[in-house]
């Protein structure tokens, strides 16, 4: 593995990946997790998002992740899988609403770029679903996304249920990935 800038920080600062600080620059950026929020992370091992998650809001945030998702002081964890609604029930069981949910699943890759891109784009639907069982009116959402024929699509859908959203690539993210994160702030509960 190449040790880059942000994987040799994490290392050094005590988080989990590099990916850390993709949300702390989103964060810095767009300001979506504030004080007492309550969070939801999607595709959330091995935990570098929640750990910055915790660090911003201080309240209530829970992961999920198809993995197993070791030990974070205060942060419950469900292991599950986004796609399917038993998943959005067990989340029930913890928190009823969120103010934020943010999402960084992505699917193992192939290596076959359309079929890659595909399965992302479904990963991002079903992260969007689930958003939407949770998120209170207003509420924010951030979804990695990667770019390819069915990029507009999604973001058509998505500009309906969110009054602002913008693309973002943070800086830590890796120069030659196709990845970009959504940032969707003010959700609609009835759309337009
Ligand atoms: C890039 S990693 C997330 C890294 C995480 N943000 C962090 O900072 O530690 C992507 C994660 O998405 C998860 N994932 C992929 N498909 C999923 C699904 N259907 N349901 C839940 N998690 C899924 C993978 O297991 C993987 O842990």
């Amino acid at each position: 593995m190449r040790r880059d800038y942000f994987y040799k920080k994490a290392k050094r600062e005590g988080y989990r990946t590099r990916a850390s600080y993709k949300l702390k620059q989103i964060n810095k950026k767009f300001n979506v997790i504030g004080r007492g929020d309550v969070v939801l992370d999607l595709g959330a091992a091995p935990g570098g998002w929640l750990q910055v998650a915790k660090e911003l809001s201080m309240g209530t945030v829970i992961g999920v992740d198809l993995q197993k998702i070791e030990y974070i002081l205060d942060v419950k964890t469900i292991r599950g899988d986004i796609t399917i609604d038993e998943t959005i029930f067990k989340i029930k069981e913890e928190i009823q609403t969120a103010d934020v949910v943010v999402s960084d699943a992505s699917p193992n890759l192939s290596g076959n770029w359309s079929y890659d891109h595909a399965r992302s784009i479904e990963l991002s639907e079903s992260a969007l679903k689930v958003a939407e069982a949770f998120l209170k009116p207003g509420g924010n959402f951030v979804v990695k996304v990667f770019r390819g024929d069915l990029y507009d699509t999604f973001l058509d859908t998505i500009r309906k249920r969110f009054g602002y959203v913008r693309a973002y690539t943070p800086e830590a993210s890796r120069k030659q990935s196709a990845e970009i994160y959504l940032i969707c702030k003010k959700y609609k509960l009835e759309q337009a």
